[in-house]
């Protein structure tokens, strides 16, 4: 895995397509941020049809680590080589302070209140690729 995205880097650099930020964000965002958000976002969505107590335990832990994910990465956003110019941190630091929030909602298997806080999510998802994306579709 390691040495195909540093060739990915590379590659990048090459054809100048991208800076290094930008595509440590494209990673970052495809790889962890958003797979860490639907999990969390399903804590807040009805459960599936019949689901089984065990079930529901795994989507809320599911729920609660993707709300940690979100917090370590978030920081991971506002480090250098990752980091943009402007309002990145505050954005950053908005998914970071939301998903505390989150995290703390998944734990306590609150679905109404980690549906509110996923809608608050979402605006500080948006908020960050409308300033710094304005071409990649709402998630
Ligand atoms: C601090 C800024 C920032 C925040 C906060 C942020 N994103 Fe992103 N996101 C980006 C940038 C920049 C890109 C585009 C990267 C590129 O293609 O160069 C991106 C791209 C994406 C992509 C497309 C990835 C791909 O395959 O190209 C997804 C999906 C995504 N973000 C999901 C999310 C979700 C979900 C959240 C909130 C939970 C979120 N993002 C929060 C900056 C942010």
């Amino acid at each position: 895995m390691k040495p195909r995205l540093l060739l990915g880097v590379a590659l990048a650099s090459v054809a100048g397509a991208a800076s290094a930020e930008d595509l440590a964000a494209k990673l970052i965002m495809a790889m962890q941020v958003n797979p860490a958000a639907t999990a969390f976002w399903a804590g807040g969505n009805d459960p599936p049809d019949n689901e089984t107590p065990y079930a529901a335990q795994i989507r809320w832990d599911a729920a609660i680590k993707g709300a940690q994910t979100m917090q370590e990465k978030g920081r991971l956003l506002q480090s250098a080589g990752v980091s943009h110019p402007g309002a990145w941190n505050g954005f950053a630091q908005m998914m970071i302070t939301i998903a505390k929030e989150g995290e703390a909602a998944a734990r306590a298997h609150d679905a109404e209140k980690s549906f509110e806080i996923g809608a608050r999510l979402y605006d500080a998802c948006n908020g960050c690729h409308k300033t710094y994306v304005p071409r990649t579709p709402p998630p």
